[in-house]
């Protein structure tokens, strides 16, 4: 993102009449103009400008079409500020304000977003799954020429450690559409990522945001679900799913989906949930064993209740008729008939 970067100087002289109204093309040019040189890293999301041994810094601040104006008060002799959440795709606009001997400045710097409109990556999002892998997938922006490609970068807010993705998802023809990559559990909790792109015809927009990991990742099903039925209940217990970062068991919701099997009349199927609270354990009546029955279970953030895949289903009470009791009193009566029969005989 190198050469986006164009910066704006406005002088407000002191004179209250200038402030404000003025742009820095209608200023007079008479004067040597002092100037900060501000610079921006867009990887460091920092602001950087210079401070002369008269330079008093007053304060900064980034304006966004959505957001507008966030300003922050500065300490006397502090050159840099960061914005970590900065996103940039809007185009925003930075400024400093300082003091430079009597005089007080304000440099503006502009970050542009060069190319044209619609040729940005579009509806990228990103899902992390079994706690260390992340997919991101995106269409092509509809403005873009078919020979365009994209990149996504990756910046981890906590550490500022970043990376490109590894293994890119193709369309038909080359275009990235996706990514896919592991590692994802040695991120913070914050990521920061940009889809910018190329093409020999024309410039391609980036697109970049920040991602809350949490908000996007989906959880495995839980592990080891083992159901055991007596007569008239069945008693299912299972073991917490791997997870990116540790959550307590409060934070956890679990769905069953309790059904005839092979049915998919939703009659058949009865849901129900359960707080991560109750222990891993849960205690139902048994189904009448007239069809065979299985449970399969899925598991969400409670908060967020974004519901991960459903665990391949578990059979239970299948059978049941020739187990326990029932089956030894088959096994008693047959016996006995044997027997009777094989004395009838034998005695005849
Ligand atoms: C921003 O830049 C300044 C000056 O180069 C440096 O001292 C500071 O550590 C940087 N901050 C971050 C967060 O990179
Ligand atoms: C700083 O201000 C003092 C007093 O106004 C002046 O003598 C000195 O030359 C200035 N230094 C610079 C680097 O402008
Ligand atoms: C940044 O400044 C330019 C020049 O004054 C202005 O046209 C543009 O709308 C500003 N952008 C934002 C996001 O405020
Ligand atoms: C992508 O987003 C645009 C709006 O930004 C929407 O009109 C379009 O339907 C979306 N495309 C897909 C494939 O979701
Ligand atoms: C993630 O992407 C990989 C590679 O394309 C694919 O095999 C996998 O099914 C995807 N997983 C999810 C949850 O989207
Ligand atoms: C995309 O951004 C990365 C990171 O700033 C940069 O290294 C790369 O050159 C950029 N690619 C294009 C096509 O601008
Ligand atoms: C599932 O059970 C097996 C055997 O008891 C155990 O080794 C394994 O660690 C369990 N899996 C999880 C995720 O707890
Ligand atoms: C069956 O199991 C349930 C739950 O564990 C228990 O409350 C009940 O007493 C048991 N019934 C029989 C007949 O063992």
């Amino acid at each position: 993102m190198g050469p986006l970067v164009s910066a704006a100087l406005v002088l407000t002289l002191l004179d209250p009449a200038f402030l404000l109204t003025q742009d820095s093309r209608d200023l007079p040019t008479v004067e040597r103009v002092p100037s900060l040189s501000v610079r921006f890293d867009p990887w460091r999301m920092n602001l950087t400008w210079d401070c002369g041994e008269n330079t008093t810094s007053i304060q900064c601040g980034m304006t966004t079409r959505k957001k507008g104006p966030v300003t922050m008060r500065l300490k006397e002799n502090q050159c840099h500020c960061t914005f970590p959440r900065a996103v940039l795709r809007g185009a925003p606009n930075f400024t400093v304000t300082a003091n430079i001997g009597p005089r007080q400045v304000t440099q503006r710097l502009s970050y542009s977003n060069p190319g044209g409109q619609g040729t940005a990556a579009q509806n990228v999002s990103c899902l992390i799954y079994m706690a260390d892998f992340m997919n991101c997938t995106w269409d092509k922006g509809p403005a873009a020429p078919d020979n365009v490609q994209y990149s996504l970068h990756i910046r981890d807010l906590r550490s500022g450690s970043r990376r490109e993705c590894p293994r890119y998802l193709g369309d038909t023809g080359t275009t990235h559409v996706g990514c896919h990559l592991q590692g994802a559990s040695a991120f913070g909790s914050e990521i920061y990522i940009l889809v910018n792109g190329t093409s020999p015809s024309a410039g391609i927009q980036f697109f970049d945001d920040t991602l809350m990991l949490k908000k996007i990742e989906i959880y495995d099903p839980p592990d080891n679900i083992t159901i055991e039925c007596n007569a008239s209940h069945c008693v299912l217990q299972w073991d917490t799913p791997r997870i990116r970062v540790f959550l307590s068991n409060w934070e956890l919701q679990y769905q069953l989906d309790i059904h005839r099997q092979n049915s998919m009349q939703p009659s058949d199927h009865q849901l129900v949930d359960i707080s991560g609270a109750w222990r891993n354990t849960y205690v139902f009546q048994k189904p009448l064993p007239r069809a065979k029955h299985a449970v399969r279970m899925r598991a969400a953030d409670s908060r967020l209740l974004q519901w991960g895949p459903w665990s391949q289903p578990v059979e239970f009470g299948s059978g049941e008729w020739l187990s326990g009791a029932f089956f030894i009193s088959m096994v008693i009566l047959g016996t006995l008939a044997c027997v009777l029969i094989f004395l009838y005989l034998f005695n005849r």
